[in-house]
C-alpha cells in the first residue's frame, strides 16, 4: 500500500458523533480496507473490532460486491420507484422475503433513521387502516437507539441524543424500563437469567394510557449503541404476548441485529418471537452502498390495498429508496452470506468469541461484560471527578494506537467484529483490550 496525503484542513466536516475539536487536533484517519483490516493513510493496519459501525458484517472490500457496485453503476445509474420499478429492486425484495417466514414485503430506505421513521409511520397509517385510529402513541424504550430522525430520537431512550431537542420531539411518546440491571444480571454469559418480567412494564403503559390509544412499541432486539444490553431470557416472548393482548404492534429494530450478526438471519429467528415489523439497515448491503428495508409480516401491506386502484396507498418514500446500485450491493451481499454460510459461522464462533471477552474479568475496573453472537460490551466503572466516558474514550485511542478498532458507548467499550473473523484475531482483539484495559487508570 502506498502512503497517502493528508487532508490539509479537518475543519470544513463538522463530523457526526464526533468530539470534532479533540479528533482534529490528532485525527485517526482511515483511508483503505481489506476483509478484517483498515489501513491508516501512512499504512498502519487496523483491525476491525466494529465491522466499520456494526454493518461490515462479510468484511471489507469484498471482490464480488465491488464488481456487482461496477456493473449496475454502469448499467443503469439511477431509477425512481415512484411509479417505475427496475427489475433488481423486485428481485432483492423476493430474496429478502425469502430469508425470512412470516414476512412479505419490504419497503426501502437509506439508513436504519429511515428505516425507523418509516416503520413508526407504517405502525400509524396501519392501525387506522383496520379502524383503529385512536392508536397514535408510540412507546419506545429507555436506552434505545433507533438512529437520528425526529421519530428514532423521539423512541429512543438516551439522554445525551434527546436532552437537546426535548421540546421537538413527538408528541405522545412513552417509554418502557431498559432491562439493564447491574445488581441481578452483570457478567451474564449470553442472555441474562433475571428480567424476564420487566416486560410487563408495558402493562403499566397500558394502564396509564389505555390500549386504545397505543400503536406500536419498538425495541432493539439486543441495544447496541447503549452498550450492548442483551434481552433476559423470555422477555421479548413476554413482550410478544403482551402486544397480542392489547392490539399493539411489536417493532423490532434490528439494524444492528440483522444479517447475521447473531448467529442467524434475524434476531426474530433467533429468539423465535415474531414482531409485526422490523427494521433493517447496516447488513444488508455490507454497508457498501447506503440502504435499509423495513420487513412487514404477512397482512399489513393488505390492509392498504383497497380504494381506488390508481391511487397511491402510502404518501412516503425516498427519491433513493430501492437505488439500483444499493441493490445491486445488497444481492451480491446475501449471495457472499449463504454461498460462505456466515450466519452458521458467527453461531458457530460465539462460544469462543463469549469465553474470549468473559476472560476479561476481573481487570481494573471492568464492572460488567455482556455478550451475545459477535457482540460485546465491557463496561468500565467512571473515572471519578472526570467528565462522563473518559474511560471509555481512552480506551478507544488507546486499542487504536495498538491497532485495534474498537467503538465506546459511555464507559463501554463496544465490539461486533466481521462475521469472517478468525479465532486468532479474536485473540489478538482480546490480547489488545487487556492490554489496554490494564493501562488506563
Ligand atoms: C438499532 C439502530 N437503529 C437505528 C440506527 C440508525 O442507523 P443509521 O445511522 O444508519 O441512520 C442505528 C445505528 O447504529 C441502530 O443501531
Amino acid at each position: 500500500m502506498t502512503a497517502q496525503a493528508l487532508p490539509n484542513d479537518l475543519e470544513p466536516f463538522w463530523m457526526p458523533f464526533t468530539a470534532n475539536r479533540h479528533f482534529k487536533k490528532a485525527p485517526r484517519l482511515l483511508a483503505e480496507a481489506k476483509d478484517m483490516h483498515y489501513s491508516t493513510p501512512e499504512g498502519r493496519k487496523i483491525l476491525d473490532a466494529t465491522a466499520g459501525l456494526w454493518c461490515v458484517n462479510a468484511g471489507h472490500g469484498r471482490e464480488k460486491i465491488v464488481k456487482a457496485v461496477q456493473a449496475q453503476v454502469a448499467k443503469l445509474d439511477f431509477a425512481p420507484s415512484f411509479n417505475v420499478g427496475h427489475p433488481i429492486a423486485f428481485e432483492l425484495a423476493a430474496r429478502l422475503t425469502s430469508m425470512v417466514p412470516g414476512y412479505s414485503q419490504v419497503f426501502y430506505t437509506n439508513s436504519g433513521s429511515e428505516s425507523v421513521d418509516t416503520a413508526l409511520k407504517i405502525a400509524l397509517a396501519y392501525q387506522r387502516a383496520i379502524g383503529q385510529g385512536t392508536r397514535t402513541r408510540l412507546i419506545g424504550r429507555e436506552r434505545g437507539y433507533h438512529g437520528v430522525g425526529f421519530g428514532g430520537m423521539s423512541v429512543g431512550g438516551m439522554v445525551a441524543n434527546r436532552k437537546i431537542w426535548g421540546p421537538s420531539m413527538l408528541n405522545g411518546v412513552d417509554h418502557i424500563r431498559h432491562t439493564h440491571d447491574p445488581e441481578k444480571n452483570a457478567f451474564s454469559k449470553g442472555q441474562p437469567e433475571w428480567g424476564a418480567h420487566l416486560a410487563d412494564d408495558l402493562e403499566r403503559l397500558v394502564a396509564l394510557h389505555d390500549a386504545s390509544t397505543i400503536a406500536a412499541v419498538i425495541v432493539e432486539p439486543v441495544a447496541g449503541s447503549t452498550g450492548v444490553l442483551v434481552p433476559p431470557k423470555g422477555y421479548l416472548q413476554r413482550l410478544r404476548q403482551i402486544c397480542d393482548k392489547h392490539g399493539i404492534l411489536l417493532i423490532f429494530d434490528e439494524v444492528i441485529t440483522g444479517f447475521g450478526r447473531l448467529g442467524a438471519s434475524f434476531a426474530t429467528e433467533y429468539f423465535g418471537v415474531k414482531p409485526d415489523l422490523f427494521t433493517t439497515a447496516k447488513g444488508i448491503s455490507n454497508a457498501t452502498i447506503p440502504m435499509g428495508a423495513v420487513f412487514c409480516r404477512k397482512g399489513i401491506y393488505d390492509a392498504f390495498m383497497n380504494g381506488p386502484e390508481g391511487m397511491i396507498e402510502v404518501f412516503h418514500g425516498y427519491t433513493y429508496s430501492a437505488h439500483p446500485v444499493a441493490c445491486a450491493a445488497a444481492l451480491a451481499t446475501l449471495d457472499i452470506y449463504r454461498e460462505e454460510g456466515l450466519f452458521e459461522r458467527a453461531a458457530e464462533l460465539s462460544p469462543y468469541w463469549q469465553e474470549a471477552v468473559h476472560s476479561m474479568k476481573g481487570l481494573p475496573n471492568v464492572i460488567d461484560i455482556r455478550n451475545l453472537g459477535l457482540t460485546a460490551g465491557i463496561e468500565l466503572s467512571p473515572r471519578p471527578n472526570a467528565p462522563p466516558t473518559s474511560r471509555g474514550m481512552d480506551a478507544h485511542l488507546k486499542a487504536f494506537e495498538k491497532g485495534v478498532m474498537v467503538r465506546f458507548s459511555g464507559e463501554t467499550i463496544c465490539m461486533s467484529p466481521p462475521l469472517i473473523i478468525s479465532k486468532g484475531q479474536i485473540d489478538q482483539i482480546v490480547d489488545t483490550v487487556t492490554d489496554v484495559i490494564k493501562t488506563i487508570h
